[in-house]
């Protein structure tokens, strides 16, 4: 358990490291939170920095869940352990301790945490984002429908480490409340939206 805590916990302080912040920082951006839909992942620094910009965050965001969830599977913490591990790693992202705890909505993170834990799962929920993302370029949407089929895919992959995934979905769903909004009301900023909005 002392190596599931500590791990946790260096899991989350990894996650806290916002790839986003970091290199709009480094290259000269104003800070993801304050334009675009002031997420501050991938898809807003690719509307605020441009391509380079937003891959080196979504590296930096994949890394983040991956990983923390190799080290679990290194030290053979087991599925639900691993996946405790990843989870912590998803909360550092979404409320990061190094900056004032406003964090993004964790799909990278996601994604890399799911890829290591089963890379199945992780191809079965890329999948269904890239379909939904090539159907709609709506980068939200396609984050919200993949994670609401993650779970049912988890339960059939790897059934214990459902518990974890299905927190870190409702999570992420929740996290994505503003673009539900937007998507209603149809107004959600596509991937190519303007970069200041
Ligand atoms: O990575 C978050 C994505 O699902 C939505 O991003 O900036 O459109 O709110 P954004």
């Amino acid at each position: 358990v002392w190596l599931l805590l500590t791990l946790s916990a260096a899991a989350y302080l990894m996650g806290s490291i916002s790839s986003a912040i970091l290199t709009c920082r480094a290259l000269g951006y104003p800070d993801p939170r304050t334009q675009g839909s002031s997420n501050p992942g991938a898809t807003n620094v690719l509307r605020i920095a441009g391509k380079p910009a937003a891959a080196l965050t979504l590296l930096g965001d994949v890394l983040k869940g991956v990983i923390p969830v190799l080290v679990a599977r290194q030290l053979e913490l087991g599925n639900t352990g691993a996946a405790l591990v990843g989870l912590a790693a998803f909360f550092g992202h979404l409320y990061p301790v190094f900056f004032e705890f406003r964090g993004g909505k964790g799909v990278a993170t996601a994604f890399g945490l799911l890829f290591v834990l089963d890379w199945r799962l992780g191809l079965v929920t890329g999948a269904a984002w890239l379909l939904v993302f090539l159907l709609t370029r709506i980068s939200s949407l396609a984050a919200l429908l993949a994670f609401i089929a993650m779970p049912v895919a988890a339960w059939w992959l790897i059934p214990d480490a459902l518990a974890p995934l299905v927190l870190l979905s409702a999570v992420l769903l929740l996290r994505h409340q503003s673009n539900i909004r937007k998507l209603l009301a149809r107004e959600e900023l596509g991937f190519r939206a303007p970069r200041d909005h």
